[in-house]
């Protein structure tokens, strides 16, 4: 995987310029020793895009029907359109030898994850997929925590996904439903933190908001997972907040407990013992909660580049998101909760509660 441009910064071409494409190309901006934009792609960019573009003369930005000039001029294409075209896009740099970086979900299907890492693999390129939450400072402090057994044995995952403000309907219309847009970030998570796959899924689910209705979506969830170890977790899912993007999770464990709120910069984390509670300083700008995330995910994929990391997010473990994602959906559809087979990428529901 390492490249022989440990010295020049990586050619970045950007495929779509909406509200995630604009937070790339800012943090790909701040990391000009490692990465520089070559060109850009999207018919209707962001208007902070063209602001950056026209301060910037070595951005080309580029119509859409040029994809594969502004693809062949760069040595990474970050894939930030919106999700039902991640596949299409991924495929097309993949094929033109490129190193992909594309926004989560991946792709809609199991198969379809397999097609777009098995050609990555084939053609011995790096495909790294943006599970933003993994990336966030506290996270990657509390994954390390629970490494070194400083939590004991973990109990239960909280995590609370309160999205703000209430996405377009335009960009709901055209995303999976909110199980795989948001929750993907919780169920990716969670599996991460805790190094297992559940077994067990229930969800109950609603749509609030009559625009959204005709769309087979809900809008406010709550999900259970159970996992082999008896770990259990409960993710609060909701596209309405009353008091800004509000992000939260803990870790459970016998001996301690550990997690993040918001921070201005490096997120919040909180830890708890039978001493008391440490906590750093909350902020207000939710907006920005994943600032220090976005740039932490271009950092490691340059040290990917470079051959000094391993790309943290694994093709198993992007299966394993997908298939809990689509237990959950099969449970809020069918009102039952749901077993999982991993060995054989299979779920069901579960007709007894014993
Ligand atoms: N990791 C995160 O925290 C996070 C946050 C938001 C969105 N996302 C993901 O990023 C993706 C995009 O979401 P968004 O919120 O930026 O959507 P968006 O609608 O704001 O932006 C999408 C952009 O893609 C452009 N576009 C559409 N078709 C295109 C094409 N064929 N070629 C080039 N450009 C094209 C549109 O004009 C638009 O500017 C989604 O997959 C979403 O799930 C991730």
């Amino acid at each position: 995987m390492a490249t022989n441009s440990n010295f020049n910064p990586h050619r970045v071409t950007i495929v779509g310029a909406g509200r995630i494409g604009t937070i790339h190309l800012q943090c790909l901006l701040e990391l000009s020793t490692s990465f520089q934009v070559s060109n850009i792609v999207d018919d209707h960019p962001s208007e902070t895009t063209r602001f950056l573009v026209s301060r910037h003369s070595s951005i080309k930005l580029r119509p859409q029907s040029e994809v594969d000039d502004a693809i062949e001029d760069s040595d990474v294409v970050g894939v930030c359109v919106p999700t039902s075209l991640h596949e299409g896009v991924i495929l097309k740099a993949l094929n033109a030898g490129k190193h992909v970086f594309s926004e989560k979900p991946l792709v809609n299907t199991l198969e379809a994850v397999h097609r777009v890492y098995d050609t990555a693999k084939a053609k011995g390129l790096l495909l790294l997929c943006g599970m933003t939450r993994r990336f966030d400072p506290p996270a990657q402090k509390v994954k390390k925590e629970i490494e070194a057994g400083n939590l004991g044995t973990i109990l239960n995952i909280t995590g609370i996904n309160r999205d703000n403000p209430y996405p377009p309907i335009e960009f709901l219309k055209h995303s999976p439903n909110i199980y795989y847009d948001c929750g993907v970030h919780d169920i990716d998570l969670a599996l991460w933190l805790l190094g297992e796959k559940p077994v067990l899924v229930y969800c109950m689910g609603h749509c609030f908001d009559k625009r959204l209705q005709p769309y087979d979506d809900d809008d406010n969830a709550s999900i259970l997972m159970k996992f082999p170890s008896g770990a259990t977790s409960i993710i609060e899912l909701s596209r309405f907040s009353n008091c800004g993007f509000d992000q939260r999770f803990m870790v459970h464990g016998d001996q301690k407990s550990a997690g993040s709120y918001s921070l201005p910069k490096d997120g919040y984390l909180e830890m708890t013992n039978q001493q008391g509670v440490s906590k750093s300083c909350l902020r207000f700008d939710f907006q920005r909660r994943f600032e220090r995330a976005y740039v932490e995910e271009w950092k490691h994929l340059h040290l990917c580049l470079v051959g000094t990391e391993e790309p943290m997010v694994k093709k198993e473990e992007v299966l394993s998101a997908t298939l809990t994602a689509d237990a959950i959906n099969c449970s809020r559809e069918t009102g039952l909760p749901v077993t999982i087979d991993h060995e054989k990428f299979t779920f069901h529901p579960k007709q007894s509660s014993k």
